[in-house]
């Protein structure tokens, strides 16, 4: 019998949702109705949490109740920071957010419980306490205490602010914000697809999570920004730019990271936006390096792709290099941020797939060697 093998699960739909739509051809991005472009600096990031977690935006009532009952949650137990603490400087933070979710399930004495209720009350734990961890983290390697959250600040002031311990300004706020609307959702990418299929199996939160972190962290996918900043520190000029992409694109298999989308056949509208921002914060800090490098970079990969026929256009993970270097994070913090996001949607995820489960098991076509004779370990 004929099969047809989906490589990567390409074209594949594994289930219906209604979390969010990409039209990878008129590059759109709709988080429940609501188009990204329209969202991106007109909503806070927990605006966006409770939409993707309920059906709709909040009114201003829902809004504040839903950051009151985010707020008892940033705190996180002092045994994540006494591990850290223990941690070598070299570890990957991603490896921190990891093992830091497998904490905060010991802790957890409901941990193994399913229901939509206590999921909900995960969710809200864990979207809660990433940004802790994350600056947490930055602290501790820096050999500073971590900062305890700020009661007042919301999820993007406040995780800037236990960075620093400074109040930070409205700008800095709003960009965070956006930076995080941005990343929070978009579809069945490879890590919320991982937190999906791990659910699947009707698993708990803490570990569905747990693979999903994993997933974000590979360089194909959510730690392609931190590899963006990681090859236009190794070009560090314009003019070797075009000299980079040129051998990149001369390797079999050449990939410059932060271009192409296994959706998007045009510009990902985030990375539009982004590109905006990324404008804005070379104007305002007067050094333009990083971001007249990835725009000479967008200009080779343009031409490049255009001789080869493909589309291959810059996607989320490529200006938001810039924008997070100019915001003054180092590289390895990049793909952590992202996750500091999209746990909001890799929990409006899980709350599909345990609402309406079915196990994740698909195939693979056995080309091996059939009908071989056993021999005992003596004669072989
Ligand atoms: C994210 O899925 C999501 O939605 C993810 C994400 C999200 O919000 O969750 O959008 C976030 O992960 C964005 C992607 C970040 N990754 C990178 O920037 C890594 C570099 N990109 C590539 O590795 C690649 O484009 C992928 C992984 C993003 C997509 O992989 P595909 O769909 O398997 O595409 P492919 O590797 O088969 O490439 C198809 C063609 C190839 O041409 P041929 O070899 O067939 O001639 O396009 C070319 C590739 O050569 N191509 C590239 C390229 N990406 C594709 N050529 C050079 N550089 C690239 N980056």
């Amino acid at each position: 019998m004929e099969h047809t093998i989906y490589r990567g699960l390409e074209g594949v739909h594994i289930d219906t949702t209604q979390i969010c739509r990409i039209d990878g051809l008129k590059g759109e991005l709709i988080y429940r109705g609501y188009d990204i472009r329209e969202l991106a600096d007109k909503v806070s990031f927990e605006e966006v949490i409770y939409l993707l977690w309920h059906d709709d935006l909040p009114n201003a009532a829902q809004l504040e109740a839903f950051k009151t009952e985010l707020r008892p949650h940033f705190a996180v137990p002092d045994a994540i920071f006494n591990l850290m603490r223990e941690y070598p400087k070299t570890v990957h933070p991603m490896h921190v957010i990891q093992s830091a979710v497998s904490i905060l399930a010991a802790f957890d004495d409901q941990a193994d419980d399913i229901g939509l209720d206590n999921v909900r009350r995960i969710g809200a734990q864990l979207v809660a306490k990433f940004p802790t961890i994350v600056a947490g983290f930055e602290r501790v390697r820096q050999g500073k205490e971590p900062i305890a959250p700020h009661p007042d600040l919301g999820i993007a002031a406040n995780f800037l602010y236990m960075l620093t311990g400074e109040t930070p300004s409205e700008a800095a706020t709003r960009v965070m914000d956006v930076a995080l609307v941005l990343h929070a959702e978009h579809g069945s990418n490879a890590s919320a697809f991982i937190a999906r299929a791990t659910a699947s199996t009707l698993t708990d939160v803490y570990s569905a999570i747990s693979a999903a972190v994993g997933s974000l962290k590979g360089p194909l996918h959510g730690g392609a920004n931190a590899a963006v900043m990681k090859a236009l520190e190794q070009i560090d000029s314009v003019a070797n730019v075009e000299g980079y992409v040129l051998d990149t694109l001369a390797k079999p298999a050449g990939r410059v990271m932060g271009f192409g989308h296994r959706v998007y056949r045009v510009l990902d509208p985030r990375a539009i936006i982004l590109k905006g921002v990324s404008h804005q914060l070379a104007e305002e800090s007067g050094d333009s390096k990083w971001f007249d490098m990835s725009l000479e970079m967008e200009r080779v990969m343009e031409r490049e792709m255009e001789k080869k026929g493909r589309q291959v256009k810059p996607n989320v993970d490529f200006f938001s290099a810039s924008v997070y270097r100019m915001l003054g994070f180092p590289g390895d913090m990049y793909t952590p941020i992202f996750a500091v996001s999209r746990i909001s949607g890799w929990m409006a995820h899980l709350y599909e797939q345990y609402a309406d489960n079915r196990i994740m098991r698909p195939r693979l076509i056995y080309e091996g060697p059939v009908g071989r004779k056993f021999k005992p370990l003596a004669e072989r």
